[in-house]
């Protein structure tokens, strides 16, 4: 059986107050997934990390991750955060290529190929996003756009550390927008990106690899898309920042399909 993951993508929200005060409530949650077959991942802004990993150290359900990383494990790159120093803070995931890092901050597929390599070699779990804008879509060159994503930044990868690797198909246009992607179109594209791992890794790895559904996903629309057979879990931004809203999602998650 594949792992169940719920993550939410706390973007640049939250001060620092604000932001313990979402990881307490959230915490409070804890209790009623601790048995059940989910991982929680809270991923605040980089100045949040030490704190609420250390608030959620007794819940091995929850874990903190990291928005972004360095692929260098120290160095001249002023302003950027290492593995290293992410995971001397209590960190245990990554999200890396998120569309906001490739659009506003040009990250390109050979630059998200060098983070994803470090992560994984650091011993971290990272999750790889993919996804088309709105005029991909519409010309019908989703599959190819989203395969390309893929192949360019996972094809190196070693064998061995790849049940370190989650990814997350958010289209673009569905993210922030409240314009989801239907069940039905988020599952045909988990069947292909699944296909395409098989390609690029193996049957068995592709079947055993996570993959979570993003974009404008909240406590409404998550458990429909939860019970499509590819979608593994979720990667939830603007729903995160809302405790009760994030619980009710991981509720659905829980929920057998
Ligand atoms: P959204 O963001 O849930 O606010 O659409 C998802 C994401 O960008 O990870």
């Amino acid at each position: 059986m594949r792992r169940k993951i719920v993550a939410g993508n706390w973007k640049m929200n939250q001060d620092f107050l604000d932001g313990l005060r979402l990881a307490n409530a959230i915490l409070a949650q804890a209790p009623s997934w601790a048995n059940q077959a989910v991982e929680v991942v809270v991923c605040p802004p980089f100045v949040h990390l030490h704190t609420i990993a250390s608030m959620f150290k007794e819940q091995p359900k929850l874990k903190v991750g990291a928005q972004n990383c360095h692929h260098a494990p120290k160095g001249a790159y002023t302003g950027e955060i290492s593995l290293p120093m992410l995971q001397s803070v209590g960190v245990d995931y990554v999200i890396i290529g998120h569309s906001e890092r490739r659009q506003y901050f040009h990250e390109d597929d050979a630059f998200l190929a060098q983070k994803v390599q470090a992560t994984l070699q650091a011993g971290l779990q990272a999750i790889f996003c993919c996804g088309e804008p709105l005029e991909v879509r519409e010309q019908g060159q989703e599959e190819a756009y989203v395969q390309a994503q893929l192949k360019a930044a996972l094809s190196q990868l070693p064998q061995a550390q790849l049940s370190q690797l989650i990814i997350a198909y958010e289209p673009i246009w569905a993210i922030g927008t409240g314009k989801t992607a239907s069940p039905e179109q988020a599952q045909a594209m988990h069947q292909f990106i699944r296909g395409v791992l098989a390609q690029l890794f193996s049957p068995e790895i592709a079947a055993a690899m996570p993959i979570l559904y993003g974009g404008s996903c909240n406590a409404q629309n998550a458990g429909q898309i939860f019970q499509q057979p590819d979608v593994d879990g979720g990667l939830i931004g603007g729903a995160s920042l809302l405790a009760e809203d994030f619980g009710k999602i991981i509720a659905q998650r829980i929920k057998p399909a």
